[in-house]
């Protein structure tokens, strides 16, 4: 009998632990696509799910194919100003989605809610592109850093307010492509 071993990347001297390991990320994006086969089975169009670039890329990867509602896949990029110090909730449009969503259920894909700037800016611009509804599945979130209210639909898992890297997130695009979500030495300037 052969055997085949996966390779697990190592954490590096940068990367203080793994907070969510691979096999644990796996399960619960299954639940959550679960609940979301559940809660769309009757929708007549598409459910068109955005995923936020870059960071979604992963989470909505592997989310989508475990999808067994009719679904189209799109794609959003838009980045916020003043987030590393905290006093802006400035959103800007980069990249537009393909899909027209008019009469459709949205289902945005994000990887981290942090301040709650980019998802707040998201709901209340798909909300004007005459929807069906809108609604986000969030892969993790940080409580402790909200800075204005948002609802989340389907959340992941919760996670201190520590730097997170892996799974699609990144520290100056390091680390993106880790399998796991691991927690990045951030040293204090
Ligand atoms: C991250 C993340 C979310 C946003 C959340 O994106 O992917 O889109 O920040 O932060 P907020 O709740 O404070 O608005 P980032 O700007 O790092 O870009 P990236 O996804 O391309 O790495």
């Amino acid at each position: 009998m052969t055997r085949k071993s996966i390779a697990i990347p190592p954490l590096t001297d940068e990367l203080a632990c793994v907070l969510i390991d691979a096999e644990t990320i796996d399960r619960r994006v299954a639940e959550l696509a679960q609940q979301i086969n559940h809660d769309y089975a009757n929708i007549k169009e598409p459910l068109i799910l955005v995923g936020v670039l870059k960071g979604s890329f992963i989470f909505l990867a592997d989310l989508c194919r475990k999808l067994t509602v009719p679904h189209v896949v799109d794609f959003i990029s838009v980045s916020s100003y003043g987030k590393t110090t905290n006093t802006s909730g400035n959103v800007r449009l980069l990249m537009d989605t393909r899909e027209n969503q008019e009469n459709h259920h949205v289902l945005i894909v994000e990887d981290i809610l942090d301040s709650g700037y980019t998802l707040d800016y998201l709901d209340r611009n798909f909300k004007t592109r005459g929807t069906k509804s809108v609604k986000n599945c969030v892969l993790l979130d940080k409580p402790d850093r909200h800075v204005v209210p948002v609802e989340i639909s389907y959340l992941g898992f919760d996670v201190p307010d520590v730097w997170v890297v892996g799974y699609g997130l990144d520290v100056g695009e390091k680390y993106r492509t880790l399998p796991y979500i691991a927690e990045y030495k951030h040293e204090e300037a």
